[in-house]
C-alpha cells in the first residue's frame, strides 16, 4: 500500500481475473471503485442501501451487493480475493439465456440479475424451482419481468444438468 497526501492510498484489486491498481479512500465502496476508479459501469447504483441488487457482483464466486462493501476489505490479499463484474461475463451462457428469454425490459437491473444467476449456477446448480425463486428475491426488477427471469434461470441450470437447450 502506498499513501498519498490526498487521503487516498494505492492498492491492488483483482477484478475479472486481472490485478488492477486502485487509488482508494478508506470509505470507498466497491461499487464506487468499480465505476469511478476502474470505469466498470456494469454494476449499477440503485438504492445504494442494499435493497435493490442492481450493484450485484461476485466476490469469490458469491453474489454480493457492492454498494454495501468497502473496497479496502478486498485489496492486497494473498491469495487475492476475486471480484467479478458483468463485464467479465462477456459471451457466457447466462448472458445468452437472458437474451433468448427476453429476461429484461429497460435493463437497469439486468447486470445485477446476471451476476445473481451466475452465482446460483456456481453455488447451487441443483436448486429446485422454489430455491431458484428464493435466490432471485434479493434483487428487484421494477419492470416486473420475473416470469422471463425464471425461464432464463431454468435454461441456465438446465444446461448445467445437460438438458437440451430451449429455443
Ligand atoms: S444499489 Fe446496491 S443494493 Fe441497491
Ligand atoms: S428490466 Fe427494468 S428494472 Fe428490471
Amino acid at each position: 500500500m502506498q499513501s498519498t497526501n490526498t487521503g487516498r492510498a494505492e492498492h491492488l484489486l483483482t477484478v475479472n481475473g486481472e490485478q488492477r491498481r486502485v487509488s482508494l479512500r478508506p470509505a470507498d465502496t466497491l461499487l464506487s471503485t468499480l465505476r469511478d476508479e476502474l470505469g466498470l459501469t456494469g454494476a449499477k447504483p440503485g438504492c445504494e442501501n442494499g435493497d435493490c441488487g442492481a450493484c450485484t457482483v461476485l466476490v469469490d464466486g458469491v453474489p454480493m451487493k457492492s454498494c454495501l462493501l468497502l473496497t479496502t476489505e478486498f485489496v492486497d490479499q494473498d491469495p487475492p480475493r476475486s471480484v467479478e463484474t458483468v463485464e467479465g461475463l462477456d459471451g457466457a451462457d447466462v448472458q445468452r439465456q437472458f437474451l433468448q428469454h427476453w429476461a429484461f425490459q429497460c435493463g437497469y437491473c439486468t447486470s445485477g440479475f446476471l451476476m445473481l444467476v451466475e452465482g446460483l449456477r456456481r453455488q447451487q446448480p441443483e436448486a429446485n424451482r422454489d430455491e431458484r425463486v428464493d435466490w432471485l428475491r434479493s434483487n428487484i426488477c421494477r419492470c416486473t419481468s420475473y416470469a422471463e427471469l425464471i425461464h432464463a434461470v431454468e435454461a441456465v441450470l438446465g444446461h448445467e444438468r445437460g438438458a437440451p437447450r430451449s429455443s
